[in-house]
């Protein structure tokens, strides 16, 4: 097992309950670090409703086979079996009412069971394949029968990101759909920075489109451009040069009323900073305003984001390893058997709200049942 992740771990903890011997190899310090930051410290460890649809990927419908087989259920029934207080916060949302590091502990525990071996601070150098998997470690070579490739994605490099699972991949002859950053907050060009400058820590109910997808969250100003659930998840079906709508007031109107009062209407509906700027900016001066030009543009107004925040405050990384290349019932690299790629390394990528650490419990689950 490469990676001592959300994924890795599972994965690791189901193999080695079915008599496998398993061996995890991690090149940080401390297993799950990112668990631990996760969900603001609380994890959202998954959602009450997860479907295919929650999933971006070049296959849509990949992810359904692993997901059937395990869902949000069996990974609640082994948070209540470690006694782990949970709670809903929001859209299905389920976060620990302690902390993030009791699914860890979790996970350890369900791989002590597994009799698994834990090498931590191990650097991968190469893998190869003779009659058996041939992983160069700095500690040595680890010979094995099978490999599962849990090393996420490029999100977050200081916590440990590297892009091991592609150049695996690559190595194999398997495809790999180009990384991207996704759940990422979204820069403005400096013509918007300046017009929109000073809102940073502002916030507005709206909803966020791109490419067809559409979330009803907050949206967040930032320094640097926009943010918040409702642009984080527009965000992952975003690519430069396309441009986000957002709704001002989703549901609302601000036509109902008389025209000279519509100014002071727009600022209760929205935080008032915010709703002055709009007008200034969308040159809305005049003393009594165009309500339906208003209205139209407070509900489809649109801009071109120069790009996102990278890789360094991606929450996750889209694309990733072909899904036309892998088992979706196993996982199982077709052009390889016996190599395994599970979680974030792989072409599917959830949405915000604990669809990602299901992902990463469902592939895990999936490949544990084909080693
Ligand atoms: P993960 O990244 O967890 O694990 C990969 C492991 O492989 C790491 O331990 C890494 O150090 C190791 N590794 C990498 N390269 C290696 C190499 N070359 N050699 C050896 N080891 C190597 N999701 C969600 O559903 N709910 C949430 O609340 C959150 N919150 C959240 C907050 C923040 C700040 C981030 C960055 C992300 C989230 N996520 C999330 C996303 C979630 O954390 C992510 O999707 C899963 O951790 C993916 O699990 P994996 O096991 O696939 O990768």
């Amino acid at each position: 097992m490469l990676g001592a992740g959300a994924a890795g771990l599972f994965c690791a903890a189901l193999a080695g309950q079915r008599g496998r011997r398993v061996v995890v190899l991690e090149h940080q310090r401390e297993p799950g670090r990112k668990i631990l930051i996760s969900g603001g410290g609380r994890c959202n460890f998954t959602n009450l409703k997860v479907s295919a649809e929650n999933y971006l990927s070049a296959n849509p419908h990949f992810a359904k086979s692993a997901l059937a087989r395990f869902t949000p259920a069996d990974f609640l029934a082994l948070v209540r079996r470690y006694g782990i207080a949970y709670h809903e916060k929001t859209l299905g949302q389920l976060f620990c009412d302690g902390s993030a590091r009791q699914i860890l502990e979790m996970l350890l525990a369900e791989c002590r069971a597994g009799g698994v071996q834990l090498r931590l601070g191990t650097a991968i150098r190469e893998i190869r394949r003779d009659t058996r998997f041939i992983i160069q470690t700095d500690g040595g070579p680890v010979l094995a029968a099978a490999t599962v490739v849990a090393t996420g994605g490029l999100s977050i490099p200081k916590l440990g990101a590297t892009g091991l699972a592609y150049e695996i991949a690559k190595r194999f002859g398997i495809e790999v759909e180009t990384p991207y950053p996704a759940l990422a907050p979204l820069t403005f060009s400096e013509e918007d920075r300046a017009k929109w400058s000073g809102l940073a820590g502002v916030s507005a109910a709206v909803e966020a489109r791109c490419a067809g997808a559409r979330f009803r969250e907050k949206l967040l100003f930032t320094p640097r451009g926009l943010s918040g659930p409702a642009v984080l998840q527009a965000s992952s079906y975003w690519r430069p040069g396309a441009r986000l709508e957002v709704d001002w007031l989703p549901g609302a109107t601000i036509l109902d009323g008389r025209p000279e009062s519509a100014r002071r209407r727009l600022e209760m509906a929205l935080p008032g900073r915010l709703a002055r700027r709009f007008l200034e900016v969308e040159g809305f001066t005049q003393p009594i305003l165009p309500l339906k030009k208003l209205e139209a543009r407070l509900h489809h107004w649109t801009v071109l984001p120069a790009g996102t925040e990278g890789f360094e405050k991606a929450e996750v990384t889209g694309g990733g390893v072909s899904t036309s290349e892998l088992s979706s019932r196993t996982m199982e690299a077709k052009k390889a058997p016996g190599l395994f790629f599970i979680g974030e390394a792989v072409d599917v990528t959830g949405w915000l709200g604990g669809y990602n650490f299901h992902w990463a419990w469902a592939s895990a689950h999936a490949a544990a049942s084909g080693l």
